[in-house]
């Protein structure tokens, strides 16, 4: 009998957790910044509390105070609420909010033509079948710091590089006497692309061998790990070189100082952080 309890005991918790045991939030991600998140949010509380409102009402039947609550809630809210941020929110977002917001001026409508509380009732339970599908559809996650500087870095990047980040990918292999920053296309075939990337990194090595990292300052900010080494770096401590590679181009570092060599390494690992996104360190040539 004891152990039956205790198994039971046992079962029963397993049942009454397990509802909750996602560990996991599947939801589709929309990414926003934080003024972003602000900005959604609030509408949310808004339309929790005009709803609060409607049921308090509706329970005075007090179908004018019903009306103007629903009222707030209406197409006039989309249009503070939504339609600034209609860039970021995916248009699927944008479609369950809509209807909703129709509902409720019809809510408002129908409560002053009808007034019949139980009618409002039944309208009020079906919109907000639109407020539970979207929360089971979606979560707001504050786009991170470091997504944020990826943004800004590619942004950068693209005053900087001529050549298509999405078509290209940069490869950073470290190397015993310092490293190897090849820019590769995606697609062999892609000429103009390897064109732009030659030109581009036999410029940037031209600067770079005069001591000028400011291509390089400008994507990636002044105070990159390593970059001040470098540029204070002795004519003949470090060994720069361009070459044309068949589906794009490399430069190569090359120093016998292992302070140098330090100051390549760091200046590798940022860049390979900074362009996450299309990049990829050569680990094959470690
Ligand atoms: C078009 C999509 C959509 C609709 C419709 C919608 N919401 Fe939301 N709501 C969201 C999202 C997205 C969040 C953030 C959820 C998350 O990150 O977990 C949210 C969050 C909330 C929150 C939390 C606010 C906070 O401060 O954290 C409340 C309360 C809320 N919604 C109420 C409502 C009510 C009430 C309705 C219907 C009358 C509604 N929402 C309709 C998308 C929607």
């Amino acid at each position: 009998m004891h152990t039956l309890n205790k198994f039971t005991l046992s079962l029963l918790a397993f049942f009454a957790t397990s509802a909750f045991a996602e560990t996991t939030d599947n939801r589709q991600i929309l990414s926003l910044t934080e003024p972003q998140r602000n900005h959604i949010l609030t509408e949310m509380r808004e339309l929790l509390a005009g709803t609060q409102d409607i049921l308090g009402a509706l329970a005075k039947d007090d179908m004018q105070a019903v009306a103007t609550s629903a009222r707030a809630l209406g197409f006039e809210m989309k249009h503070q609420a939504e339609n600034p941020l209609h860039e970021v929110l995916p248009k699927a977002f944008m479609q369950l909010g809509m209807p909703m917001h129709k509902e409720f001026d019809k809510i408002a409508a129908d409560a002053l033509a009808l007034k019949d509380p139980k009618h409002t009732l039944q309208q009020l339970s079906t919109t907000m079948g639109k407020c539970t599908a979207c929360h089971a559809t979606y979560q707001i996650r504050p786009a991170t710091a470091s997504e944020q500087r990826l943004d800004e870095v590619a942004a950068r990047g693209a005053h900087v590089m001529p050549f298509a980040l999405d078509e290209t990918t940069h490869v950073f292999s470290k190397i015993a006497n310092g490293g190897i920053q090849q820019v590769i296309v995606k697609d062999k075939a892609n000429t103009q692309q390897i064109k732009l990337i030659r030109e581009h990194l036999s410029k940037i090595a031209n600067e770079f061998k005069q001591g000028d990292f400011a291509n390089s300052a400008k994507i990636h900010g002044g105070a990159m790990p390593g970059l001040a080494e470098l540029k204070q770096a002795k004519q003949g401590d470090l060994q720069i070189d361009y070459q044309d590679l068949p589906d794009g181009a490399q430069i190569t570092y090359a120093t016998k100082q292992q302070k140098l060599l330090t100051a390549i390494h760091q200046w590798f690992d940022a860049q390979l952080s900074d362009h996450a996104r299309h990049a990829m360190s050569g680990h094959s040539m470690h």
